[in-house]
């Protein structure tokens, strides 16, 4: 087997475009709207469902992963890298679906669904900060920021120093 399967590929790109919008521009973007300012509702709107679509995706993509035929795991030459890169990948996973979690706790502690979707016509709460979820939710983009640029340097480790082209197990192609 030389290649994952194309759902486990495609989804692979499509929610690593998807979190790394999250992270580094719908989050943010949210965070620096006071809540009540009147296009925050609508921006935590967009983020709320693409954060449950992230979630969805993610969960298709861990089955696939647990039910589909995978490459052997990558060889980086050291043992502890190879530890490394396999604890990196659970993390990925791990870090997501509690970034995904908290999420929904957080919209459920501050009555978000009811409020967006329910379109209750309540105000915001005034401050997310007394929400424990809230705190949660912003550690976790930190550490899950740290842990995929540690996946990226190991994507170029391989691509730049070992050039074996690990990258082209996460691409479309003949899988024998
Ligand atoms: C931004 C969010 C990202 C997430 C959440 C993510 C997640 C993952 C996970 C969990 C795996 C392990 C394969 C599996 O078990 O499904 C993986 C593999 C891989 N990722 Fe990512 N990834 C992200 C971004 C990237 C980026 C930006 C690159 C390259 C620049 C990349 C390159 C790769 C490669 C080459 C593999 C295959 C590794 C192997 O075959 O052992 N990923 N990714
Ligand atoms: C993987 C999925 C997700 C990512 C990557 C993500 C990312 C972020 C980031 C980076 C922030 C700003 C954190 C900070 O500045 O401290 C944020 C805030 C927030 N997110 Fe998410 N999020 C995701 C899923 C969700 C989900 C599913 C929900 C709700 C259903 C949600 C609700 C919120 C709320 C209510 C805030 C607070 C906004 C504020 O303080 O003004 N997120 N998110």
């Amino acid at each position: 087997m030389k290649r994952y399967h194309p759902v486990l590929v495609g989804l692979h790109w499509l929610v690593a475009a998807m979190i790394l919008i999250a992270l580094f521009i719908g989050g943010p973007g949210l965070t620096a709207l006071q809540n009540d300012d009147p296009a925050k509702l609508f921006g935590l709107t967009g983020h709320m469902i693409w954060g449950l679509a992230i979630g969805a995706f993610m969960v298709v993509r861990l089955i696939m992963r647990l039910v589909a035929k995978a490459p052997p795991a990558a060889d980086a030459g050291h043992q502890a890298l190879n530890l490394g890169a396999r604890a990196a990948h659970i993390g990925l996973y791990v870090l997501v679906l509690v970034m995904v979690a908290s999420g929904i706790g957080l919209a459920v502690s501050a009555n978000l669904f009811q409020i967006a979707f329910g379109q209750s016509g309540a105000p915001l709460p005034a401050d997310f900060a007394v929400f424990p979820a809230r705190f949660v939710h912003g550690a976790v983009a930190t550490l899950l920021m740290i842990l995929i640029a540690a996946h990226i340097a190991g994507w170029a480790y391989h691509q730049f120093y070992l050039r074996d082209g690990l990258i082209r197990r996460m691409w479309f192609g003949k899988r024998m």
